[in-house]
């Protein structure tokens, strides 16, 4: 007998960012970490479980994925296994919907979309804090992905207490948009995993960072409640940015950031300047993303479109919608 489930999770963006683990076996992270989930990109995952399978197989947008690629998913797929109290292996059919060549691929719309199949076809009628708690195995950020809106994840102290929770922001989230711009560099790509692993490790200004986090959740949730966009895009670009100085302090020290990365930033300023609030944020990589109320969209990208091609700039909504079965 098979038994399937297919499930569609969307990506988010941290605003404060989560940098640094405190268990790397269990992905219990450093720090508290709060995020918007995006309407355009999205992960939609089918898994079926059969006892004919003698291994676990990942199929990504149609290609079978090799198995040194595919590990860290099969180690995912030993934790569903336990949970669930199961020996079966799976086919996994997943299929990433992000603009093509974006480069936007993300692991936290991945193993959110992984975990809720997994949840439907094995039956385990496991909760949201559960499911976060499940997705957070395979990739910290993908605890987020389970909840539509603003949410946070809580780092927690052990698997039982570590997952996300949405935050209400009374629809404020109808009232704002994400841009992204698309830069594509050449440069040899460091992980999210190994770059903040190195930085806990090595860096001499990864306790400022500790210090500080704490402050700018609590400055986050505050500028929710009031819907201050000021305040949110102030706390959220500097926390950002101070997450790129740690990697600076690392020894050696590294960046994720190429000059078209401080060229958006600087269009950011201007637009801020002409008196259109925009505020910036950047990952484990040379893209940027910017946060605009939606009445303002249009004025940023107009000013990025001066510098970057259509295919670069892309304007995604915030989603209400979580994690969705769909078959
Ligand atoms: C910079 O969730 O990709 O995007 O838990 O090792 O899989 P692992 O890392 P991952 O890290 C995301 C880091 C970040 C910030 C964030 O999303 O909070």
């Amino acid at each position: 007998m098979n038994i399937s489930g297919k499930a569609r999770a969307h990506t988010n963006i941290a605003l404060i960012k989560y940098w640094g683990k405190a268990n790397e076996d269990l992905i219990i992270p450093m720090n508290n970490s709060l995020s918007v989930t995006l309407d355009k990109f999205y992960t939609e995952t089918k898994v079926t479980f059969s006892p004919e399978y003698t291994k676990d197989t990942l199929i990504l947008n149609g290609q079978e994925v090799n198995e040194e690629q595919a590990k860290k998913i099969y180690k995912f797929m030993d934790i569903v296994r336990e949970r669930g109290n199961t020996s079966l292996h799976a086919y996994i059919d997943s299929v990433n919907y992000v603009p093509t060549a974006a480069g936007l691929a993300s692991s936290a719309s991945a193993y959110a979309a992984l975990a809720a199949a997994c949840n439907e076809a094995l039956d385990l009628n496991m909760s949201d804090t559960d499911l976060s708690r499940l997705a957070r195995r395979g990739s910290g950020s993908a605890s987020r992905s389970i909840f539509g809106g603003f949410a946070e994840w809580e780092k927690g102290y052990d698997d039982k207490t570590s997952y996300a929770h949405s935050i209400d922001a009374q629809n404020w989230e109808d009232d704002l948009s994400m841009i992204f711009v698309v830069i594509n560099n050449q440069s040899k790509k460091v992980s999210s995993r190994s770059g903040m692993s190195h930085t806990r490790d090595t860096s001499r200004f990864y306790q400022y960072w500790l210090d500080h986090v704490d402050e700018d959740i609590a400055s986050v949730k505050q500028a929710i409640k009031q819907k201050d966009f000021k305040h949110l895009g102030e706390v959220i670009e500097e926390n950002g940015l101070r997450m790129h100085a740690t990697n600076l302090g690392a020894q050696p020290p590294f960046s994720y950031l190429v000059p078209e990365s401080y060229e958006v930033m600087e269009i950011v300023h201007q637009c801020r300047k002409a008196g259109f609030p925009c505020y910036f944020t950047m990952d484990a990589g040379p893209n940027v993303k910017i946060l605009v109320e939606k009445k303002n969209q249009q004025f940023i990208l107009d000013a990025l479109l001066k510098s970057f091609n259509k295919e670069q700039v892309i304007a995604s909504d915030i989603t209400h919608t979580g994690i969705e079965i769909i078959e």
